[in-house]
C-alpha cells in the first residue's frame, strides 16, 4: 500500500467517525528548483491569439463598429481592447483558420459601404460584410502593441493575391498598391512579423497531399517579396495531432524561405470528433480525460522535433503551434457553427499544463496561438451584448505573464504520484520555473487532482529568495465558470507561502493553478 492510499485511508476513516466531511489531503512532495542551471529564453510568442472570421469573434466580440451604442473607440469594443491589453498579447493570427483560405484581402479594404457582402461558407454560412478588413486588423495590433501573423489563402487564393496583400501592407514608395494604402488612409507601410502560406492545407484549406503542398508553398513563398527590414516570417501549413508527415515532407523538401510549420493541436475531453463532451456539467471522467488528452501536445511536439532535428540541425525551422485550445460539443442557444463555449477551470488548468509543456519545447517551438480570443473555442474573453467576462483561461494567461522572454529553469520531483480514475492516469502535479530578466524567479504548480491538495516543499538551487507571493485560480466545482451575472466566480487569489532559506512550503488546492514569485 502506497503512503498516500494510507493516508487517503486513515482520513477517511477519521472523517466517518467523527462526522466531518473528509479533509483534503495534503501530501508533501519535493521539488527541486535550479536556478543555477538557466537554459534558453522562454519565447513571449508562446502566449500568442487567433482571431479568426468565425462566430461572433471579430464582429461583436472585438468590432462593433462606430455607430454601435456599446463603448468603443473607432468601432473596437472599449471593454474587450482594456481586457485583452492587460494580457500583453505577443502576436495576433488573422484572418483564418479555414476562413483564411476563402479570403480575398481586397474585399476588406477602402470605403466600408463599398465593400462587398460575402458569404462565410465554413461558419455558419452567414453574411460577411467585410467591414473589419486589413485596416482594422493591423489598428487592433497596435492598439494590443502586438504583432500582426497573416494567414495568407493558398486554397482558393493565387499567388499574385497573396504576394500584392503582402506589397500593398509593406511598400514604401510609389507603387499602385503603396498608393492604395495611403489613400484609404495610412501612409507608412506597417510591419507584418509572420506570413502564413495556406492553413490546414490537408483539409479545409485544400485537401492537399503533403508533397502536393510542399511545391506549392514553394511557388507561393517565392513571390512573397517585401521590403529588407520588413519581411515577415513565413510559415508553411504544416500537420496535426501526432502526424509528422508534413514535417517531414517540408522540411526535406523545402531549403530555403521557410522560417516554421504550423501545426494543430484540440484537445476533445472524449477524443472523438462526432462527440466531444460539454463545456460544463461534465463527469469526473471527461476532467481526467480532458488533462489526459492535452497533454499529449508533449509528445506530438517531441515527435516533429525529431524530424526537424533531421532535416535541420542547425535548428532555423521552428514549429508554429498557431492553433491548440479545448473543443466542446456546441453550446444549447448558440448556432453551431459559430463554436462558442463556456469556460471553467478546467480550461485554465489546460491552458496552464501546455504552457508548461511549450516552456519545455521553446527551442523548436516559436510560437503558440490559443484558439481563440474571444466568444469562440477556449475563449480568453466572452461577450454578450455590452457584457464582458474574462474567463478562467484568461486568468491563466494573466499569471502567467511573468514566464514571457524569462529563462527556463529545471524543476524535478523526487516522487510523483498519479491521479488516477478508472484506466486514466495523470500526475498529480505539473510544475514549471524560470527566471526573469529583473533577476526574479518564477514558479507553476498546477494540481490536477479534482479533489486532493497537496504540499510541495521545494529546495531552490542558486537562488536566494528573500520574499515569495503566490496566487492561486481554484474553484469548488470541476466545472465552476464565470458568468455575465456572476463574473468573479474564478478569479485569482493569493495564498500562503513559506520561505525558510533556500526552502519553501505551499499547499496547492485540488484543481488549481498557482504562479509563486520570488524575488
Ligand atoms: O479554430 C477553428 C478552426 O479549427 C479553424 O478555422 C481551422 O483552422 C481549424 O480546423
Amino acid at each position: 500500500m502506497t503512503p498516500r492510499l494510507q493516508k487517503y485511508i486513515i482520513a477517511t476513516t477519521v472523517a466517518l467517525l467523527t462526522g466531518l466531511s473528509n479533509p483534503a489531503l495534503a501530501d508533501t512532495l519535493e521539488l527541486s528548483v535550479q536556478a543555477d542551471q538557466p537554459g534558453d529564453t522562454i519565447s513571449r510568442y508562446l502566449y500568442s491569439q487567433f482571431a479568426e472570421h468565425l462566430g461572433r469573434s471579430i464582429y461583436e466580440g472585438i468590432w462593433v463598429g462606430e455607430d454601435s451604442d456599446i463603448p468603443n473607440t473607432r468601432g473596437f469594443r472599449n471593454d474587450v481592447i482594456a481586457a485583452l491589453k492587460e494580457l500583453e498579447i505577443p502576436v495576433i493570427r488573422w484572418p483564418g483558420g479555414c476562413f483564411a483560405d476563402e479570403y480575398n484581402w481586397r474585399d476588406g479594404i477602402g470605403p466600408r459601404e463599398e465593400r462587398p457582402v460575402r458569404i462565410n461558407t465554413h461558419w455558419g454560412w452567414v453574411e460577411e460584410n467585410n467591414s473589419f478588413g486589413t485596416h482594422e486588423f493591423m489598428e487592433l495590433v497596435e492598439m494590443l502593441d502586438s504583432e500582426a501573423y497573416i494567414a495568407g489563402n493558398v486554397g482558393s487564393g493565387t499567388p499574385r493575391e497573396m504576394a500584392q496583400w503582402l506589397e500593398y501592407m509593406t511598400a514604401e514608395g510609389n507603387t499602385e498598391l503603396a498608393q492604395l494604402r495611403r489613400a484609404n488612409g495610412r501612409q507608412e507601410p506597417w510591419k507584418v512579423a509572420f506570413w502564413g502560406v495556406g492553413n490546414e492545407t490537408w483539409g479545409c484549406g485544400g485537401h492537399m497531399t503533403p508533397a502536393y503542398y510542399t511545391d506549392l508553398y514553394k511557388r507561393y513563398a517565392t513571390f512573397l517579396k517585401a521590403p529588407e527590414g520588413n519581411r515577415p516570417k513565413r510559415v508553411a501549413s504544416g500537420g496535426s495531432d501526432a502526424n509528422t508527415n508534413w514535417t517531414e515532407a517540408l522540411s526535406s523538401n523545402v531549403h530555403r524561405g521557410m522560417d516554421g510549420i504550423s501545426h494543430h493541436y484540440y484537445t476533445l475531453p472524449s477524443g472523438n470528433w462526432p462527440k466531444k463532451g460539454n463545456s460544463t456539467g461534465f463527469p469526473e471522467e471527461e476532467w481526467i480525460s480532458t488533462l489526459y488528452n492535452t497533454m499529449k501536445i508533449d509528445s506530438h511536439l517531441a515527435v516533429n522535433e525529431a524530424v526537424l532535428d533531421k532535416h535541420d540541425p542547425e535548428g532555423q525551422i521552428g514549429i508554429y503551434l498557431d492553433e491548440w485550445g479545448t473543443w466542446y460539443d456546441p453550446e444549447e442557444g448558440h448556432e453551431p457553427g459559430f463554436l462558442y463555449q463556456q469556460n471553467s477551470i478546467r480550461d485554465a488548468l489546460v491552458a496552464a499544463l501546455n504552457f508548461n509543456i511549450f516552456h519545455r519545447h521553446t527551442k523548436r517551438l516559436h510560437m503558440a496561438n490559443i484558439a481563440q480570443t474571444v466568444n469562440v473555442l477556449q475563449a480568453v474573453v466572452l461577450t454578450e451584448g455590452d457584457k464582458i467576462v474574462k474567463t478562467p483561461t484568461y486568468h491563466a494567461f494573466e499569471m502567467y505573464k511573468l514566464f514571457k522572454d524569462a529563462s527556463f529553469i529545471p524543476t524535478a520531483f523526487d516522487e510523483m504520484p498519479e491521479y488516477t480514475l478508472g484506466e486514466t492516469s495523470v500526475p498529480m502535479v505539473s510544475a514549471s520555473a524560470a527566471k526573469t530578466a529583473d533577476g526574479g524567479l518564477v514558479l507553476a504548480l498546477v494540481n490536477l487532482d479534482p479533489a486532493d491538495s497537496v504540499e510541495i516543499e521545494t529546495l531552490i538551487q542558486g537562488f536566494e529568495a528573500a520574499s515569495a507571493t503566490a496566487r492561486t485560480l481554484t474553484a469548488d466545482a470541476m466545472d465552476a465558470h464565470n458568468t455575465f451575472d456572476e463574473p468573479e466566480n474564478v478569479k485569482p487569489a493569493e495564498i500562503d507561502v513559506e520561505l525558510d532559506g533556500g526552502t519553501m512550503k505551499i499547499v496547492l488546492p485540488a484543481k488549481s493553478v498557482t504562479v509563486i514569485e520570488l524575488r
